[in-house]
């Protein structure tokens, strides 16, 4: 790990991670498969995103369920018949993928009753939080926010450096053609000393691109103080007409609260819909030892078509 991605001590201690959605997009599969077990190559999206909140030091990731989507946090459980025959039969490299997950970080659930809103699903990991806990991060599992490497940004790590500094709470934003804009959180900023980072003085829920305050939008990378959930207490529906953390950020930033982003120079894939999907998987898959080669020999043959 660079010094660059070091977990800071204290920022943070629970990572949320919103999963009560039905899955739409990836129906009929989401009748029987959470959209979040889904295998980029081999590996569900969240224990991705999982293993991204455990390196920038969180300790538990609180997942918000729907009812009916107990097997996304249930993953992270040991399975000790499935472990002992693995290592009966000396599997030792199939072991180590399956003891990962649960011994990334700890796992709890809180539910969602109704579908109102990302605001709304992240208010119900409030009441989890313990006292001491004065921030938390929340990563939406549809997001995959890459380094220059192709596979781990720490760009929450770098968030909670930027949290040690500046205090009050910090997002990460990502640089998007304007037309794109109308599908994301856009940020209103000024500059710092530091290029990548930028203090927030507005953020808006996906604004028609002639009315965007920018073109840094939102990725699914948030560090919020914990007055957040006091201020999802007041917002009203917003755009979709659900509940927007978007609007709880921008109503914090209207009663001074501090608000910087961390601009993400890397890359980034989207889970979130099958087109985004099945190139996370290409690109993941390129890059695995085993399938890498032989998958880019028959797509480079593929593509002469
Ligand atoms: C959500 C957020 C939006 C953010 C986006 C990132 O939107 O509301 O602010 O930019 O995630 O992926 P959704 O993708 O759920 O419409």
């Amino acid at each position: 790990m660079s010094a660059q991605t070091s977990p800071v001590a204290g920022a943070f201690r629970t990572a949320v991670v919103p999963a009560a959605g039905l899955g739409t997009r990836f129906l009929p599969t989401t009748k029987a498969v959470p959209k979040e077990l889904l295998p980029v190559v081999d590996t569900p999206g969240i224990e991705l995103v999982a293993a991204e909140a455990a390196e920038a030091g969180a300790q538990r990731l609180l997942v918000v369920a729907s009812p009916g989507k107990e097997s996304v946090a249930g993953y992270f459980r040991n399975d000790d018949e499935l472990e002992q025959t693995l290592e009966d039969r000396g599997k030792h490299a199939l072991l180590a993928k399956v003891r990962r997950a649960p011994g990334l970080l700890a796992v709890d659930s809180v539910y969602q009753h109704d579908p109102r809103g990302l605001g709304h699903a992240v208010a119900q990991a409030g009441p989890a939080l313990a006292d001491d806990e004065q921030a938390v991060a929340v990563l939406l599992p549809d997001d995959l926010v890459l380094g220059p490497d192709g596979t781990d940004a720490g760009v929450l790590g770098r968030m909670a450096q930027v949290h040690a500094e500046l205090g009050g709470s910090v997002l990460c934003a990502f640089d998007v053609p304007r037309d794109q804009v109308p599908a994301y959180g856009v940020f209103e900023v000024s500059d710092t000393a530091d290029e990548d980072v930028k203090q927030v003085h507005g953020m808006v829920e996906k604004p028609a691109p002639e009315d965007a305050p920018s073109t840094l939008a939102a990725a699914g990378r948030y560090l919020l103080d914990r007055a957040i959930f006091d201020a999802l207490e007041r917002i009203t529906p917003g755009a979709g007409g659900e509940l927007q953390l978007t609007d709880a950020v921008a109503l914090l930033i209207s009663e001074g609260h501090p608000v910087h982003v961390v601009v993400h120079r890397g890359d980034r894939h989207d889970l979130g819909n099958p087109g985004g999907f099945a190139r996370a998987f290409v690109d993941f898959a390129l890059r695995d030892p085993e399938y890498g080669e032989g998958l880019r020999r028959w797509l480079t043959d593929r593509l002469k078509d």
